[in-house]
């Protein structure tokens, strides 16, 4: 289901991002030094108060240089923390940790969880934590981001078995305790499992953590770039979604080639996930370094649905590897 009605393309970013007026207003390049450290890039500012989201398209920044031994964290109240490592495992070592501290410090935690290749670093080292004796996920509970549809959870493709493989399995998280759309629901139910997903979150508090990922065209979740007015973009519910091109030619060499990836899946909206106390979102390699950019320092736009954060921006922690960061500064 495509909610825009119109035709999407494989184009990304789906406008002209190097020539745009705001990219003459980027990040300071001589600032930027690649090497072994941290960078921290304060990102633009858009107001977020957690009830209504203001929007500016106007970007300023500046990169802050720290050690990667330092402790220290820019925080400012209405910017994204944007923290650059020398490469991906320095990377999820810190979400990991950043996820053990909600699970030790929350009671009862609710997590939002994501699946692909760039969490499951993250996931072995919860499951080190937790073998270690540091760490208990007896009062987790979690929600899965997104679920192909349709599919059988005995898959090796679905995200309930990749749950399961890479977590669930391993830290003695109670089951009833541990959500994953269903994507065995018939077409005519998949609608109301949806939106009893969203309830399920809402009922339990709302997310205290959503761990994300980035599709190579900006999606978060299966949250897929479209052509939407941005109030309506920010408050999209759990849904059954048709799956982007792109989405589904990177999916393409895990199904065995792209007649077997699924065109449809289930995703929670951007309502729920802009709710989360806490965003972790991390992106690694060179072919995110388009959306990492146009996610940061391009205009919110639901074409763009990574760059939505910035609306929430106070809340969210970009977690990157230089790889993924080299379009920050245009190179
Ligand atoms: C998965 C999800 C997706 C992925 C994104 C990146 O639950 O929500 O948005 O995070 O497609 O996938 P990888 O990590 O495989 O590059």
């Amino acid at each position: 289901m495509n909610h825009s009605g119109g035709e999407r393309s494989n184009r990304f970013p789906p406008f002209d991002f190097w020539t745009s007026n705001w990219a003459d207003r980027l990040l300071l390049p001589g600032l930027y030094r690649p090497g072994g450290f941290v960078y921290v890039l304060v990102s633009p500012n858009f107001v977020a108060d957690g009830v209504s989201r203001s929007t500016r398209p106007e970007s300023t920044g500046s990169f802050i240089e720290m050690s990667e031994s330092s402790s220290r964290s820019l925080k400012l109240p209405t910017a994204s923390e944007v923290i650059v490592f020398k490469d991906s495992a320095s990377a999820c070592r810190a979400a990991a940790d950043r996820i053990a501290d909600v699970i030790r410090q929350v009671p009862c935690p609710k997590l939002g969880l994501a699946t692909g290749s760039t969490p499951i670093p993250v996931y072995a080292e919860l499951v080190a934590k937790y073998r270690s004796g540091s760490l208990d996920f007896s009062g987790v509970h979690s929600f899965n981001l997104d679920e192909y549809y349709p599919i059988s959870p005995l898959n090796d493709q679905s995200y309930r078995w990749f749950m399961n493989h890479h977590l669930f399995s391993h830290v003695g998280i109670p089951a009833n305790q541990a959500h994953v759309l269903d994507g065995t629901v018939p077409a005519e139910a998949a609608d109301e499992h949806a939106a009893q997903f969203e309830r399920w979150i809402e009922s339990a508090g709302g997310l205290d953590l959503q761990l994300l990922g980035i599709g190579r065209n900006g999606h978060i979740g299966f949250n897929e770039p479209e052509e939407m007015a941005l109030a309506k973009a920010i408050d999209l519910p759990t849904r059954r979604i048709e799956l982007h091109p792109v989405t589904r030619s990177d999916a393409a060499p895990a199904f065995g080639g792209l007649d077997h990836v699924p065109t449809h899946a289930l995703t929670v909206g951007t309502r729920q996930i802009l709710k989360a106390r806490r965003v972790l979102i991390l992106a690694f390699g060179a072919n995110k370094a388009d959306a990492v950019a146009a996610s940061l320092q391009g205009p919110p736009t639901a074409q763009v649905p990574a760059s939505l954060l910035q609306t929430v921006a106070d809340r969210v922690v970009w977690l990157l590897d230089e790889a993924s960061a080299a379009r920050l500064v245009g190179s």
